[in-house]
Protein backbone atom coordinates (compact mmCIF):
# COMPACT_ATOMS: atom_id res chain seq x y z
CA UNK A 1 0.00 0.00 0.00
CA UNK A 2 1.57 3.53 -0.93
CA UNK A 3 1.63 5.97 2.18
CA UNK A 4 -1.57 6.95 3.59
CA UNK A 5 -2.81 10.46 2.85
CA UNK A 6 -4.19 12.73 4.83
CA UNK A 7 -8.03 11.64 5.79
CA UNK A 8 -6.68 8.07 6.03
CA UNK A 9 -3.82 9.16 8.52
CA UNK A 10 -6.76 11.12 10.25
CA UNK A 11 -9.45 8.71 10.68
CA UNK A 12 -6.75 5.97 11.94
CA UNK A 13 -4.37 8.36 14.26
CA UNK A 14 -3.55 6.59 17.44
CA UNK A 15 -6.24 3.68 17.30
CA UNK A 16 -5.40 0.58 18.88
CA UNK A 17 -5.52 -2.55 16.23
CA UNK A 18 -8.76 -3.91 15.67
CA UNK A 19 -10.64 -6.41 18.37
CA UNK A 20 -13.96 -8.34 18.02
CA UNK A 21 -16.16 -7.26 20.53
CA UNK A 22 -13.78 -3.80 20.91
CA UNK A 23 -14.78 -0.31 20.11
CA UNK A 24 -12.97 1.71 17.63
CA UNK A 25 -11.72 4.22 20.02
CA UNK A 26 -11.97 2.83 23.40
CA UNK A 27 -13.68 5.10 25.91
CA UNK A 28 -12.60 7.54 28.11
CA UNK A 29 -10.92 6.05 31.41
CA UNK A 30 -11.62 8.12 34.45
CA UNK A 31 -9.64 6.89 37.15
CA UNK A 32 -7.07 9.05 39.69
CA UNK A 33 -5.49 5.89 41.47
CA UNK A 34 -5.54 2.56 39.86
CA UNK A 35 -5.44 -0.92 41.33
CA UNK A 36 -1.89 -1.96 42.26
CA UNK A 37 0.23 -5.38 42.36
CA UNK A 38 0.39 -5.82 45.87
CA UNK A 39 4.13 -7.41 45.88
CA UNK A 40 5.22 -5.86 42.36
CA UNK A 41 3.68 -2.61 43.08
CA UNK A 42 3.55 0.06 40.55
CA UNK A 43 6.17 -1.24 38.39
CA UNK A 44 3.93 -4.22 37.01
CA UNK A 45 1.51 -2.27 35.03
CA UNK A 46 1.29 1.04 32.57
CA UNK A 47 -1.27 2.93 35.10
CA UNK A 48 -0.05 3.83 38.82
CA UNK A 49 -1.58 7.13 39.39
CA UNK A 50 -3.74 9.49 37.29
CA UNK A 51 -1.16 12.42 36.94
CA UNK A 52 1.43 11.03 34.81
CA UNK A 53 -1.20 7.66 33.32
CA UNK A 54 -4.08 7.68 31.73
CA UNK A 55 -4.59 5.12 28.58
CA UNK A 56 -6.93 7.29 27.02
CA UNK A 57 -4.33 10.42 26.76
CA UNK A 58 -1.87 8.18 25.68
CA UNK A 59 -4.18 6.94 22.56
CA UNK A 60 -4.32 10.40 22.07
CA UNK A 61 -0.28 11.01 21.87
CA UNK A 62 -0.18 7.90 19.91
CA UNK A 63 -2.72 9.90 17.41
CA UNK A 64 -1.31 13.65 17.59
CA UNK A 65 2.33 11.93 17.39
CA UNK A 66 1.99 10.34 14.16
CA UNK A 67 0.50 13.53 13.06
CA UNK A 68 3.60 15.32 13.73
CA UNK A 69 6.01 12.74 13.07
CA UNK A 70 7.46 12.63 16.34
CA UNK A 71 6.97 11.41 20.30
CA UNK A 72 4.00 13.39 21.72
CA UNK A 73 2.89 14.95 25.18
CA UNK A 74 -0.28 16.42 25.86
CA UNK A 75 -0.99 19.41 28.27
CA UNK A 76 -4.01 21.13 29.48
CA UNK A 77 -3.50 23.69 27.24
CA UNK A 78 -1.38 25.59 24.79
CA UNK A 79 -0.30 27.91 27.35
CA UNK A 80 0.53 24.72 29.61
CA UNK A 81 2.29 23.19 26.87
CA UNK A 82 3.83 26.37 25.74
CA UNK A 83 5.09 27.41 29.36
CA UNK A 84 6.15 24.22 30.39
CA UNK A 85 8.55 23.77 27.03
CA UNK A 86 10.15 27.32 27.84
CA UNK A 87 10.79 26.43 31.75
CA UNK A 88 12.23 23.13 31.00
CA UNK A 89 14.85 24.64 28.22
CA UNK A 90 15.55 27.71 29.54
CA UNK A 91 17.71 28.49 32.60
CA UNK A 92 18.65 32.23 34.03
CA UNK A 93 21.58 33.49 31.99
CA UNK A 94 20.14 31.98 28.93
CA UNK A 95 18.45 33.95 25.66
CA UNK A 96 15.18 32.84 24.12
CA UNK A 97 14.07 34.57 20.60
CA UNK A 98 10.36 34.61 20.53
CA UNK A 99 7.77 35.99 17.49
CA UNK A 100 7.11 40.09 18.57
CA UNK A 101 3.79 39.30 16.41
CA UNK A 102 2.86 35.44 17.86
CA UNK A 103 0.24 34.90 20.48
CA UNK A 104 0.54 37.88 23.03
CA UNK A 105 0.30 35.26 26.31
CA UNK A 106 3.88 34.57 25.34
CA UNK A 107 4.74 37.94 25.58
CA UNK A 108 3.38 38.37 28.80
CA UNK A 109 4.10 35.23 30.16
CA UNK A 110 8.58 36.05 28.45
CA UNK A 111 7.92 39.70 30.69
CA UNK A 112 6.29 38.51 33.53
CA UNK A 113 8.24 35.56 34.23
CA UNK A 114 11.18 34.30 31.94
CA UNK A 115 12.34 38.07 32.96
CA UNK A 116 12.12 37.70 36.27
CA UNK A 117 14.56 34.46 36.87
CA UNK A 118 16.77 35.84 34.86
CA UNK A 119 16.41 35.09 31.13
CA UNK A 120 17.13 37.39 28.20
CA UNK A 121 14.11 37.74 25.86
CA UNK A 122 14.40 38.71 22.23
CA UNK A 123 11.70 39.54 20.05
CA UNK A 124 11.68 39.55 16.67
CA UNK A 125 8.90 39.76 14.09
CA UNK A 126 8.09 36.60 12.12
CA UNK A 127 8.54 37.70 8.51
CA UNK A 128 12.22 38.99 10.08
CA UNK A 129 14.86 40.48 9.90
CA UNK A 130 15.88 37.74 12.57
CA UNK A 131 18.59 38.38 15.17
CA UNK A 132 21.69 36.75 15.10
CA UNK A 133 21.15 33.31 17.01
CA UNK A 134 24.87 33.48 18.82
CA UNK A 135 24.56 32.56 22.51
CA UNK A 136 20.94 31.86 21.83
CA UNK A 137 19.57 28.95 23.62
CA UNK A 138 16.07 28.64 22.29
CA UNK A 139 14.11 29.89 18.94
CA UNK A 140 10.93 29.58 19.08
CA UNK A 141 9.24 30.23 15.79
CA UNK A 142 5.07 31.34 15.04
CA UNK A 143 4.16 30.44 11.88
CA UNK A 144 1.77 31.26 9.98
CA UNK A 145 1.91 33.99 13.17
CA UNK A 146 -1.70 34.79 15.35
CA UNK A 147 -2.94 37.12 14.33
CA UNK A 148 -1.06 39.02 11.79
CA UNK A 149 -0.60 35.68 9.75
CA UNK A 150 3.01 36.16 8.18
CA UNK A 151 5.11 32.69 7.86
CA UNK A 152 8.67 32.49 8.84
CA UNK A 153 10.93 30.39 7.12
CA UNK A 154 11.75 27.07 8.99
CA UNK A 155 13.99 25.52 7.17
CA UNK A 156 16.35 28.44 6.94
CA UNK A 157 15.89 29.36 10.35
CA UNK A 158 16.44 26.38 11.86
CA UNK A 159 19.67 26.20 9.66
CA UNK A 160 20.95 29.30 11.14
CA UNK A 161 20.03 28.39 14.82
CA UNK A 162 21.43 24.31 14.30
CA UNK A 163 24.98 26.31 13.23
CA UNK A 164 24.66 29.24 16.51
CA UNK A 165 24.03 25.63 18.71
CA UNK A 166 20.13 26.52 19.47
CA UNK A 167 17.09 24.50 19.20
CA UNK A 168 14.65 25.53 17.21
CA UNK A 169 10.39 25.18 18.22
CA UNK A 170 7.61 25.55 16.40
CA UNK A 171 3.68 26.94 17.30
CA UNK A 172 1.98 24.70 14.79
CA UNK A 173 -1.78 25.79 16.44
CA UNK A 174 -2.62 27.39 13.32
CA UNK A 175 -1.35 25.32 10.76
CA UNK A 176 -1.86 21.85 12.25
CA UNK A 177 0.35 18.91 11.38
CA UNK A 178 -1.19 18.53 8.00
CA UNK A 179 -0.59 22.18 7.15
CA UNK A 180 3.13 22.04 7.77
CA UNK A 181 5.43 19.28 9.60
CA UNK A 182 7.92 21.18 11.31
CA UNK A 183 9.96 18.23 12.54
CA UNK A 184 10.74 17.14 8.80
CA UNK A 185 11.49 20.93 8.30
CA UNK A 186 14.19 20.98 10.91
CA UNK A 187 12.38 22.12 13.91
CA UNK A 188 13.65 20.35 17.30
CA UNK A 189 10.27 20.60 18.71
CA UNK A 190 6.88 21.37 17.65
CA UNK A 191 4.32 23.14 20.26
CA UNK A 192 0.50 23.78 19.99
CA UNK A 193 -2.32 24.51 21.21
CA UNK A 194 -4.71 21.61 20.19
CA UNK A 195 -8.08 23.95 21.66
CA UNK A 196 -8.00 25.41 17.54
CA UNK A 197 -8.24 23.65 14.49
CA UNK A 198 -6.86 20.29 15.67
CA UNK A 199 -9.58 19.43 17.51
CA UNK A 200 -11.80 21.88 16.04
CA UNK A 201 -15.68 21.75 17.89
CA UNK A 202 -14.75 24.72 20.70
CA UNK A 203 -15.40 22.33 22.96
CA UNK A 204 -11.94 21.97 25.17
CA UNK A 205 -8.60 23.52 26.02
CA UNK A 206 -5.62 21.38 24.95
CA UNK A 207 -1.70 21.67 24.08
CA UNK A 208 1.22 19.26 22.97
CA UNK A 209 4.60 19.24 22.53
CA UNK A 210 5.73 17.11 19.57
CA UNK A 211 9.53 16.18 19.51
CA UNK A 212 12.09 13.27 17.77
CA UNK A 213 14.50 13.91 21.09
CA UNK A 214 13.86 11.62 23.35
CA UNK A 215 16.28 13.73 25.73
CA UNK A 216 13.72 16.89 25.28
CA UNK A 217 10.84 14.33 25.35
CA UNK A 218 12.04 12.78 28.70
CA UNK A 219 12.64 16.58 30.01
CA UNK A 220 9.01 17.61 28.62
CA UNK A 221 7.08 14.64 30.32
CA UNK A 222 8.82 15.06 34.07
CA UNK A 223 7.64 18.85 33.54
CA UNK A 224 4.20 18.05 32.81
CA UNK A 225 4.44 14.87 35.25
CA UNK A 226 5.40 16.64 38.16
CA UNK A 227 3.33 19.81 37.62
CA UNK A 228 0.32 18.20 37.12
CA UNK A 229 -0.64 20.23 33.57
CA UNK A 230 -2.57 17.21 32.18
CA UNK A 231 -5.79 17.22 30.31
CA UNK A 232 -8.53 15.31 32.08
CA UNK A 233 -10.01 11.85 30.35
CA UNK A 234 -12.44 13.60 28.47
CA UNK A 235 -10.96 16.46 27.12
CA UNK A 236 -8.33 13.85 25.89
CA UNK A 237 -11.19 11.27 24.49
CA UNK A 238 -13.34 14.26 22.70
CA UNK A 239 -10.10 15.19 21.19
CA UNK A 240 -8.73 11.95 19.85
CA UNK A 241 -12.44 11.99 18.83
CA UNK A 242 -12.24 15.22 16.82
CA UNK A 243 -9.45 14.86 15.43
CA UNK A 244 -10.76 11.89 13.09
CA UNK A 245 -12.16 14.60 11.03
CA UNK A 246 -8.94 17.14 10.71
CA UNK A 247 -8.79 16.82 6.92
CA UNK A 248 -12.63 17.19 6.10
CA UNK A 249 -12.57 20.46 8.60
CA UNK A 250 -9.82 21.54 7.30
CA UNK A 251 -10.58 21.26 3.65
CA UNK A 252 -14.16 23.12 4.16
CA UNK A 253 -12.21 25.80 6.48
CA UNK A 254 -9.85 26.16 3.64
CA UNK A 255 -11.87 26.84 0.57
CA UNK A 256 -14.28 29.18 2.83
CA UNK A 257 -10.96 31.24 3.53
CA UNK A 258 -10.42 31.23 -0.33
CA UNK A 259 -13.82 32.36 -1.19
CA UNK A 260 -13.93 35.08 1.31
CA UNK A 261 -10.40 36.07 0.67
CA UNK A 262 -11.87 36.45 -3.22
CA UNK A 263 -14.56 38.70 -1.56
CA UNK A 264 -12.83 40.84 0.42
CA UNK A 265 -9.75 41.59 -1.96
CA UNK A 266 -12.15 43.59 -3.93
CA UNK A 267 -13.73 45.37 -1.49
CA UNK A 268 -12.58 49.08 -1.19
CA UNK A 269 -14.14 49.71 2.34
CA UNK A 270 -11.95 46.73 3.48
CA UNK A 271 -7.83 47.09 4.02
CA UNK A 272 -5.03 44.92 5.39
CA UNK A 273 -6.26 42.02 3.70
CA UNK A 274 -3.77 38.92 5.09
CA UNK A 275 -4.09 35.27 4.13
CA UNK A 276 -0.92 33.60 2.98
CA UNK A 277 -2.98 31.71 0.41
CA UNK A 278 -3.56 34.53 -2.02
CA UNK A 279 -0.63 34.95 -4.31
CA UNK A 280 -0.15 38.99 -3.62
CA UNK A 281 0.15 38.22 0.40
CA UNK A 282 3.63 38.66 1.10
CA UNK A 283 3.85 35.30 3.38
CA UNK A 284 2.43 33.41 0.11
CA UNK A 285 5.91 32.90 -1.52
CA UNK A 286 7.46 30.76 1.95
CA UNK A 287 3.90 29.63 2.44
CA UNK A 288 3.46 28.23 -0.43
CA UNK A 289 6.66 26.03 -0.34
CA UNK A 290 6.23 25.71 3.59
CA UNK A 291 3.02 24.37 3.88
CA UNK A 292 1.22 21.45 2.80
CA UNK A 293 -2.47 23.18 3.25
CA UNK A 294 -3.07 26.90 4.18
CA UNK A 295 -5.52 27.62 7.25
CA UNK A 296 -8.86 29.08 7.30
CA UNK A 297 -8.19 32.45 9.12
CA UNK A 298 -8.06 35.69 7.66
CA UNK A 299 -6.94 39.35 8.87
CA UNK A 300 -8.25 42.74 7.62
CA UNK A 301 -8.96 46.26 8.87
CA UNK A 302 -11.98 47.30 9.17
CA UNK A 303 -11.30 50.84 10.56
CA UNK A 304 -12.38 51.67 13.68
CA UNK A 305 -14.35 49.35 16.79
CA UNK A 306 -17.62 50.69 16.23
CA UNK A 307 -17.49 49.06 12.75
CA UNK A 308 -16.38 45.96 13.36
CA UNK A 309 -19.01 45.64 16.24
CA UNK A 310 -21.72 46.75 13.34
CA UNK A 311 -20.68 44.25 11.06
CA UNK A 312 -20.72 41.18 13.87
CA UNK A 313 -23.90 42.45 15.07
CA UNK A 314 -25.41 42.60 11.32
CA UNK A 315 -23.45 39.16 10.41
CA UNK A 316 -25.49 35.85 11.25
CA UNK A 317 -22.96 33.03 10.45
CA UNK A 318 -20.16 35.53 11.77
CA UNK A 319 -20.20 34.89 15.38
CA UNK A 320 -18.52 37.34 17.36
CA UNK A 321 -15.91 35.14 19.58
CA UNK A 322 -12.26 34.50 20.50
CA UNK A 323 -10.46 31.69 19.04
CA UNK A 324 -10.64 29.84 15.87
CA UNK A 325 -10.45 26.78 14.07
CA UNK A 326 -13.77 25.85 15.00
CA UNK A 327 -16.79 24.87 12.62
CA UNK A 328 -18.76 27.84 13.30
CA UNK A 329 -17.06 30.48 11.70
CA UNK A 330 -16.29 33.59 14.25
CA UNK A 331 -14.63 36.66 14.21
CA UNK A 332 -12.51 38.64 16.71
CA UNK A 333 -11.05 42.32 17.49
CA UNK A 334 -7.92 41.46 18.41
CA UNK A 335 -7.02 44.77 20.31
CA UNK A 336 -9.68 44.46 22.44
CA UNK A 337 -7.42 41.13 23.98
CA UNK A 338 -4.25 43.23 24.27
CA UNK A 339 -3.01 42.38 21.07
CA UNK A 340 -0.73 45.17 19.45
CA UNK A 341 -3.34 45.54 16.35
CA UNK A 342 -4.93 48.65 15.24
CA UNK A 343 -8.83 49.50 16.60
CA UNK A 344 -10.48 47.87 13.34
CA UNK A 345 -8.53 44.54 12.80
CA UNK A 346 -10.33 41.53 13.17
CA UNK A 347 -9.07 38.21 12.91
CA UNK A 348 -11.48 36.03 11.16
CA UNK A 349 -11.83 32.38 11.46
CA UNK A 350 -13.87 30.35 8.83
CA UNK A 351 -16.20 27.51 9.61
CA UNK A 352 -17.18 24.74 7.82
CA UNK A 353 -20.55 26.05 6.46
CA UNK A 354 -21.08 26.82 2.77
CA UNK A 355 -18.56 29.01 1.28
CA UNK A 356 -21.75 30.86 -0.58
CA UNK A 357 -23.80 31.31 2.36
CA UNK A 358 -20.91 32.55 3.96
CA UNK A 359 -20.09 34.90 1.00
CA UNK A 360 -23.16 36.09 0.92
CA UNK A 361 -23.67 37.23 4.76
CA UNK A 362 -20.18 38.67 4.94
CA UNK A 363 -20.94 41.19 1.89
CA UNK A 364 -24.28 41.76 3.43
CA UNK A 365 -22.83 42.33 6.60
CA UNK A 366 -19.95 44.66 5.16
CA UNK A 367 -22.64 46.82 3.40
CA UNK A 368 -24.62 47.16 6.62
CA UNK A 369 -21.95 48.07 8.38
CA UNK A 370 -20.47 51.00 6.69
C1 LIG B 1 -0.68 30.47 18.28
C2 LIG B 1 -1.20 30.13 19.65
N1 LIG B 1 -0.43 29.46 20.48
C3 LIG B 1 -0.86 29.13 21.71
C4 LIG B 1 -2.11 29.50 22.17
C5 LIG B 1 -2.55 29.14 23.56
O1 LIG B 1 -3.44 28.08 23.52
P1 LIG B 1 -4.54 27.78 24.64
O2 LIG B 1 -5.58 28.86 24.54
O3 LIG B 1 -5.02 26.41 24.30
O4 LIG B 1 -3.85 27.84 25.96
C6 LIG B 1 -2.94 30.20 21.32
C7 LIG B 1 -4.28 30.62 21.78
O5 LIG B 1 -4.97 31.37 21.12
C8 LIG B 1 -2.47 30.55 20.04
O6 LIG B 1 -3.22 31.24 19.19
Amino acid sequence: MTAPHDGTRCVRAGLPEPAPGQPFLPGPVFAAPYHLDPWAGPAAAPNGYGRPDNPTRRLLEAAVGELEGGDCRVFASGQAAITGLLLTVLRPGDTVVLPSDGYFAVRAFARDTLEGIGVRVLLTPTAGPHPDFDGVRLVLLETPANPGLDVADVSALAARAHAAGALVAVDNTTATPLGQRPLDLGADLVVASGTKALTGHSDLLLGYVATRSTELLDAVTAWRNVTGAVPGAFDAWLAHRSLATLDLRLGRQTANAEALAGLLVGRPDVTGLRWPGLPGDPAHPVASVQMRRIPGVLSFDLGDAARVARFLDAARLVAAATSFGGLHTTADRRAQWGDDTPPGFVRLSCGVEDAVDLVADVAAALDASR
